[in-house]
């Protein structure tokens, strides 16, 4: 028998059939029938069982293995074994286990506990086995987006954090002192991006933007991370077809590097598969319309949609919408007015279905100075604070577009997780910062 010396993972077991093997991990859990132990071992890679037979270890193993509390760390060596019926697919026959340290009683039992409970709890939670699939998935989520966008002659740009001004409107930034003066934490950095674009072709940013909102919902989080798009001499219909693109392969990516991950966080495999490009567009007038016929009838025109229409809105498709077309009035000084109906702008909102609401939110941007300077003026922002941004409009102005695309409630959509605190490893929300 080959006997193996460096630490094996279980990620990579199926390699080791037959073989002798050491691995380092936890107990996260155990039972047994009075001859056999059967230990649930986790190296952050992956669960196996390992199993014990009492008449075949030698005695001081069998006691070592009766001593393991939830969350021990050890060493433990084995021979794999390949069993259909194991979850994993594989088991692992123990013969010796070094102990490293024996844990103290584990707060997190098998039990439901109450969210705030896991939450205060989060450092270990994220150890369980749902969470390490929503962190996983997550991880995969970024590489996909990355991929994508890299092999789509797209440049990483990284926008500040600190900044002077705002992006998305003065009700929800985070205010520190820069110095002797007033800065706040980016809420998006598209602004920055639009500089970048006109430098550098396609770039785009990925980073965490913050938002002082004092929402308390299952889509909100305090700090988010965002990947900002933004693209020179793309128009707004392109624009809705990169993003089309880039979510159908984050999709099939997931579905192809993160199959045992879904199945443990029971995620209805089928729905996932039906998201391909290209996804319905409807305007705003016409969710309008659809929402007054589904009962919203007090809604008005010129409203902008909050989650039950959202939610609404999505059950009438399989596959993410777009809405596009907002009036002018609800959306951000930035975004282009449609020149053949000013009072509505190039913009789309992508929303999820099943109810996750929205994951992005883009436009084509204005670039004609002077139509801009009118939306500074409509919209009282101080020139002077936003000098340089104007100064790209005047300076071989282009046509260009972008989006934000936000990754909790991606990531929360494709795990089906019903609050995006779950899709973040620690979480700020309303009232937690802590841990
Ligand atoms: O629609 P938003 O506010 O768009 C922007 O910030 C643009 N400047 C982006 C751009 O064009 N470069 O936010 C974009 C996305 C939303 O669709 C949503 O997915 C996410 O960011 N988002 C949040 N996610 C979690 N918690 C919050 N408080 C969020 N606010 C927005």
């Amino acid at each position: 028998m080959e006997v193996t010396y460096v630490l094996v993972t279980i990620d990579q077991i199926a390699k080791y059939v037959g073989q002798e093997v050491k691995m380092g991990g936890w107990l996260h859990n155990k039972r047994s029938s009075g001859k056999i132990q059967f230990l649930q071992f986790r190296d952050g890679t992956g669960f196996i069982q390992g199993v014990l037979v009492k008449k075949q270890v030698e005695p001081e193993v069998w006691e070592t293995a009766k001593q393991l509390t939830q969350e021990s760390s050890l060493y433990i060596w084995g021979t794999v074994r390949a069993d259909e019926r194991a979850p994993s697919g594989f088991e692992l026959d123990v013969h010796k286990i070094e102990v490293i340290q024996i844990a103290e009683d584990y707060p997190i039992q098998k039990k439901e506990h109450g969210v705030d409970f896991l939450m205060d709890h989060r450092h270990l939670w994220i150890r369980s086995p749902k969470q390490r699939a929503v962190l996983k998935i997550r991880a995969e989520i970024i590489r996909a987006i990355q991929d994508y966008l890299d092999q789509h002659g797209f440049t990483l740009v990284d926008p500040p954090i600190l900044t002077p001004s705002s992006c998305e409107g003065t009700t929800n930034l985070f205010h520190t002192k820069y110095f002797d003066e007033d800065a706040y934490l980016t809420q998006s950095g598209q602004l920055y991006m639009e500089a970048a674009a006109i430098a550098l072709n396609k770039v785009y940013s990925f980073g965490p933007t913050f938002r002082a909102e004092k929402s308390k919902t299952r889509r909100h989080l305090i700090e988010f991370w965002m990947i900002e798009p933004e693209m020179a001499f793309v128009d707004h219909e392109r624009n809705l077809e990169i993003q089309e693109q880039l979510i159908a392969h984050i999709v099939t990516h997931v579905l192809n590097h993160c199959k045992s991950e879904l199945k443990t966080l029971g995620r209805d495999i089928e729905k996932l598969e039906k998201i391909k490009a290209p996804f319905p567009r409807i305007t705003y007038d016409e969710a309008v319309e659809l929402l007054h016929k589904e009962g919203f009838t007090d809604f008005k025109w010129g409203e902008d949609f909050g989650a039950p229409h959202e939610t609404k809105i999505a059950e009438s498709f399989e596959r993410p919408v777009f809405i596009t077309h907002y009036p002018t009035e609800i959306k951000a000084f930035y975004m282009k007015p449609d020149p053949a109906r000013p009072e509505v702008v190039l913009c789309a909102d992508l929303i999820a279905p099943e109810g996750y609401g929205e994951i992005i939110g883009g436009s084509q941007r204005i670039d004609d100075p002077t139509l801009l300077a009118e939306r500074f003026e409509a919209h009282n922002l101080p020139k002077e604070a936003y000098a340089w941004y104007l100064d790209l409009r005047k300076y071989g102005s282009v046509p260009h577009s972008g989006f934000g695309l936000g990754l909790e409630r991606t990531v929360a959509w494709i795990c089906g997780l019903e609050h995006v605190r779950e899709t973040i490893p620690f979480p700020r929300m309303l009232y937690r910062l802590y841990p």
